[in-house]
């Protein structure tokens, strides 16, 4: 294994693949200053649960992300959509409290755990789509698909503007890692407003002719003593489930693929004991984490893992690292169906930003591979088609293609 002197964070070997930048973290400075950005990354499982369940000390209030600074063209943009707000990812309490509280209405486990024969339902779809074909680009076939026809039904989308929608999700991810020119930040600039305008007039719509949706969930969240949510607001929390659940859940659905071809003996374990799947699922989600980082600033001078910490200064807690931690999951480089603690991972994150979207996410992928192991027999991958590389990015993790054969059931 190399050493930790001797890897260069941002090079391209890196970021396609930077397990073992984590790992010598992890064995030589677990809270480890990256030369050149002042940033502290937080590798270890317990460091990084410690930064996630404070948040009175470790902020997030900063951008998710890597953001490149708006230059004046992208203002401009902007400023034709709804003022900007920050209500969850972005947010601490108290403030973060409140729209959690109201958030969390609408994504209640009754109208997540209904959702279950309809994501069937969509998840069949697409199967039928290519199974007569014997092969499957899994990405842009199925996995992207499922979690964005899933969302876009419950906020009520129409299939017609599915092309649209799929756009603006996108768009609400790429600035994200940090690695986007200055021409598609203005694009992405365009997308967002267009987005906000688009759902403004559903909102609206909900306001004056409720229906059983998300969206209409959303405008009626109400609680006693706590104010409800405007506009800007709704917007901004609507783009947060664009922005962190569609490329997660694609991500996870081709990972974990990934994962079983390359485990012969779970695969068939699996194939022959399906009630397993969910716990293959965590599995997958810890060992190849969709949000491999995000960002935390801390509000006073602290100490992480014996580092000291002054006030001001950035968190890079590297939620995939940690679950690679072997003092958490021993031998964390094997997919294990069995392992216990598998659901500690920290691929949802941990405290009061805990992932909303969870209850949601975990069913997807239920759902997702009972269907490709019921219905698709003898999966392999078309070897020479495959090359296994991940789209650049700092903070989240996911395969760009994987291409499958197998025998129809
Ligand atoms: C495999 C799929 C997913 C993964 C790996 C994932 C991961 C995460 C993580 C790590 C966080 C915590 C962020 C932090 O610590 O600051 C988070 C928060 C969040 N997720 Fe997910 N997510 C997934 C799916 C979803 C889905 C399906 C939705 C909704 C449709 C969703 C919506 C959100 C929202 C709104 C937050 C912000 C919560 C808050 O700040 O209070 N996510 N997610």
């Amino acid at each position: 294994m190399a050493a930790l002197a001797d890897i260069n964070p941002f090079s391209p070997e890196t970021i396609e693949d930077p397990r073992p930048f984590w790992h010598a973290m992890r064995m030589e400075q677990p809270v480890y200053q990256v030369p050149g950005t002042g940033y502290f990354a937080v590798s270890r499982y317990q460091d990084a649960l410690y930064v996630l369940t404070n948040e009175e000390i470790f902020s997030s209030k900063e951008p998710p992300g890597l953001q490149q600074p708006p230059g004046p063209e992208v203002e401009a943009i902007l400023k034709q959509g709804y003022p900007p707000a920050h209500t969850l990812l972005s947010n601490d309490p108290p403030s973060h409290t409140r729209f959690r509280a109201l958030v969390n209405k609408a994504f209640s486990a009754r109208r997540v755990a209904g959702m279950e024969p309809h994501i069937r339902e969509i998840a069949n779809h697409l199967v039928d789509g290519f199974i007569g074909a014997g092969r499957v680009e899994l990405v842009s076939q199925f996995a992207v698909g499922l979690p964005l026809t899933v969302i876009a039904d419950s906020l009520g989308v129409s299939r017609e503007d599915m092309g649209k929608f799929k756009k603006w999700s996108d768009d609400s991810v790429a600035p994200l890692g940090g690695m986007i020119s200055y021409q598609r930040q203005i694009e992405c600039a365009h997308s967002l407003v267009e987005f906000q305008h688009y759902f403004a007039a559903r909102l609206e719509e909900r306001c004056l002719e409720p229906r059983d949706d998300l969206l209409t969930d959303l405008v009626n969240a109400r609680l006693a003593r706590v104010e409800p949510l405007n506009v800007p607001e709704m917007l901004n929390i609507l783009q947060q489930l664009l922005v962190a659940g569609n490329e997660t859940t694609t991500n996870l659905i081709a990972s974990a693929m990934m994962l079983l071809l390359r485990s012969p003996e779970q695969m068939t374990a699996l194939v022959a004991d399906p009630s397993r799947i969910p716990n293959f699922v965590e599995e997958a989600l810890r060992m190849e984490s969709p949000v491999s980082a995000l960002f935390r600033v801390t509000l006073i001078d602290t100490e992480v893992g014996g580092v000291k910490i002054p006030a001001g200064s950035r968190i890079i807690v590297i939620y995939g690292s940690a679950n690679r931690d072997d003092a958490q999951f021993p031998d964390s480089h094997r997919l294990e169906l069995e392992r216990d603690n598998a659901r500690s991972h920290l691929a949802f994150g941990q405290g009061v930003h805990f992932c909303i979207g969870a209850a949601l996410a975990r069913l997807e992928g239920r759902v997702a591979f009972e269907t490709l192991l019921g219905r698709l027999h003898n999966i392999r991958f078309m070897t020479e088609r495959n090359d296994f590389t991940h789209t650049p990015s700092f903070i989240l993790r996911g395969l760009k293609q994987l291409w499958l054969e197998f025998d129809a059931a």
